[in-house]
C-alpha cells in the first residue's frame, strides 16, 4: 500500500520514510490535548464564518463534523492512526474525510504553531485550576488537624537540634503558609497564561481578515498576545507552571521527610495508618512509610522536568522550532505527578495520628526553655548578650551536674545571678513559655487560633 499522502505533502517528491514517522510524531502523548484542539477549532471555525473567511455553512459542517469526533473520541471508539504526526493532524485528516472539502478549510487563517499553543494553554489552564482544588483540600484538611491540635506541644527544631517548644498546630499551619503560596503561585501563573494565542499564525499573523478578539471571547481569553512572534515561541508558562509544581513538591517532600522521621522508633511522634503504609517481603516487623518516602522520590523527577523545559529553551533561535514539541511530556509528568501526590498525601495525613505525650516529653528535653531564661533576664534589664551569656553558664552547669533547668533550686539560680526569683520556675514551663509568644506570627496558642481562622474564613469562600 502507498504511504498515506500528508498534508504538507505538496512540494516533496518522496513519502516520508516510516522511520521518520516514528521519530516525529507526538500523537501518542500528545493526543491528551484532543478536546482541547476540538474546542479551539470549534471556536476558529465560528471565527471565520464571523469574519467571511468560511461561509456559514462550511463552518455548521465542520462543528458538527468535530463534535462527532469529539464525541466518538470521548467514548474511546476513535481509532487513531499512529502515521499521524500530531493530535492536530489526526482531527482534521478524520474531519476531512467525514466532511470533505469544508474540511480542509478549518485550518485557513491558522498554522499548528499557534494551535498548539492554544491546545496547551487550554488544558493546562484547567489543569492549574483541578491542582488549586487539591491545594485547598489539602490546606483545609491542615486547618482541621491545626484546630484539634491546638494544645499539643512538640519540640521545634533548628540544625535538627531541639531549640524551643511549639505548638503541633503552630507547624501544621507552617504547611498551610506554604501551600497557600503554591495556590497564589498557580493563581499568578494563570493570569500569564491565560492570553489567547491564536491568530500569530507560523509566526507573522495572516493576510485573511481574522478577528482574534471574537476567537478569545469564544474560548474565554480576557485578551489576546500582542506579538506574533513570542506567541509561537513561548512557553515561559510551562517554565513557570513546572516551577510552581517543583515548589509544591518540595513542600510536599519536607513534609514528609518529616514524618518519615517521625514514624521512626527513635521519634515515635507520628502514626500512619496500616492502610497508607507498607510491609517488607523480608522482615516481617516492618511498617515502611511508603507513601511519604515516594511523594519524596517524585519531587526530584518534578525538578527534571523543570530543567527538562528551561534546558528546551535557552538556545532556541526565535521562533517556533521542532524542539518545543519536548515540551508536552515534561509538562503532562510535572502535572500528573504533583496532582497525584497531592491527593494521596492528603488522604494520607487523614490518616495520621500525632503522640502528644511523646511529643511532650520531648519538648522538654534539650533546654529547650533556655531562652525563656534568657528573656527573663532581659526582663529584669539585663542586656540580652548577657543574658545569653549567664544562661548559657546556667546550661553548662545542668550538663555538668545533670539536671535540667526545671530541677534548679533558685538559689542555684542565683548563684548565676543574684536578680533571680520564684517566678523562673514559672518562666521556664513548657506551656507558659509557648503562651508568652503571643505577637503575630509567634506560637502562642491564641495567635495561632487566630490565623486558623483567617484560613478557615479563606478558604470557606472556595
Ligand atoms: N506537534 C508540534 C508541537 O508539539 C505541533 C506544531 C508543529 N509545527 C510544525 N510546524 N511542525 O510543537
Amino acid at each position: 500500500m502507498a504511504a498515506e499522502k500528508k498534508p504538507w505533502a505538496g512540494r516533496f517528491a518522496e513519502a516520508t520514510a516510516k522511520s521518520v514517522e516514528r521519530f516525529t510524531s507526538s500523537l501518542h502523548y500528545d493526543r491528551r490535548l484532543y478536546r482541547c484542539d476540538i474546542e479551539g477549532s470549534i471556536a476558529h471555525a465560528t471565527m471565520l464564518a464571523d469574519c467571511g473567511i468560511i461561509t456559514r455553512r462550511e463552518s455548521n459542517a465542520i462543528i458538527r463534523g468535530l463534535k462527532a469526533i469529539l464525541a466518538d473520541m470521548e467514548k474511546g471508539k476513535f481509532v487513531f492512526d499512529p502515521a499521524d504526526e500530531d493530535i492536530h493532524m489526526a482531527v482534521e485528516k478524520e474531519l476531512t474525510r467525514r466532511i470533505g472539502e469544508a474540511g480542509a478549510k478549518l485550518h485557513t487563517a491558522r498554522s499548528r504553531n499557534d494551535q498548539i499553543a492554544l491546545d496547551v494553554r487550554l488544558y493546562l489552564r484547567r489543569e492549574l485550576d483541578n491542582i488549586t482544588v487539591l491545594l485547598v483540600s489539602l490546606q483545609k484538611r491542615l486547618v482541621a488537624m491545626a484546630g484539634r491540635e491546638i494544645k499539643t506541644v512538640m519540640p521545634g527544631y533548628t540544625h535538627m537540634q531541639r531549640a524551643q517548644p511549639v505548638l503541633l498546630a503552630h507547624y501544621l499551619m507552617a504547611f498551610a503558609e506554604m501551600f497557600s503560596r503554591d495556590e497564589e503561585r498557580l493563581l499568578d501563573c494563570r493570569k500569564r497564561l491565560n492570553v489567547l494565542p491564536l491568530g500569530a499564525v507560523a509566526l507573522a499573523g495572516t493576510g485573511l481578515p481574522i478577528d482574534r478578539r471574537i476567537t478569545a471571547r469564544l474560548l474565554d481569553f480576557p485578551a489576546v498576545s500582542p506579538n506574533s512572534m513570542d506567541t509561537v515561541a513561548d512557553r515561559d508558562y510551562i517554565a513557570e507552571f513546572n516551577f510552581v509544581a517543583s515548589l509544591c513538591m518540595a513542600h510536599l517532600s519536607r513534609f514528609c521527610e518529616d514524618l518519615i522521621l517521625w514514624s521512626s522508633d527513635e521519634f515515635r511522634f507520628a502514626e500512619i495508618a496500616d492502610a497508607y503504609t507498607t510491609g517488607s517481603s523480608i522482615m516481617p516487623q516492618k511498617k515502611n512509610p511508603d507513601i511519604a518516602e515516594l511523594i519524596r522520590g517524585k519531587a526530584a523527577r518534578v525538578y527534571g522536568d523543570l530543567f527538562a523545559i528551561l534546558t528546551l529553551l535557552k538556545g532556541l533561535p526565535m521562533t517556533y522550532n521542532r524542539d518545543l514539541q519536548e515540551d508536552k511530556e515534561p509538562l503532562f509528568d510535572a502535572v500528573d505527578t504533583v496532582k497525584d501526590c497531592l491527593a494521596i498525601f492528603t488522604e494520607m495525613l487523614a490518616h495520621t495520628r500525632f503522640n502528644a505525650e511523646r511529643m511532650y516529653s520531648a519538648a522538654g528535653g534539650g533546654f529547650s526553655t533556655a531562652t525563656d531564661v534568657a528573656e527573663y533576664l532581659v526582663k529584669k534589664g539585663v542586656p540580652f548578650r548577657q543574658a545569653h551569656e549567664i544562661t548559657g553558664g546556667i546550661v553548662a552547669y545542668c550538663i555538668k551536674s545533670k539536671k535540667s533547668l526545671d530541677d534548679l533550686t533558685l538559689p542555684e539560680f542565683q548563684s548565676f545571678y543574684a536578680g533571680f526569683d520564684e517566678k523562673i520556675s514559672a518562666a521556664i514551663k513548657l506551656k507558659n513559655s509557648i503562651n508568652a509568644r503571643r505577637h503575630k506570627g509567634a506560637t502562642a496558642p491564641a495567635e495561632v487560633r487566630e490565623r486558623i481562622r483567617e484560613f478557615e474564613k479563606r478558604l470557606a469562600e472556595k
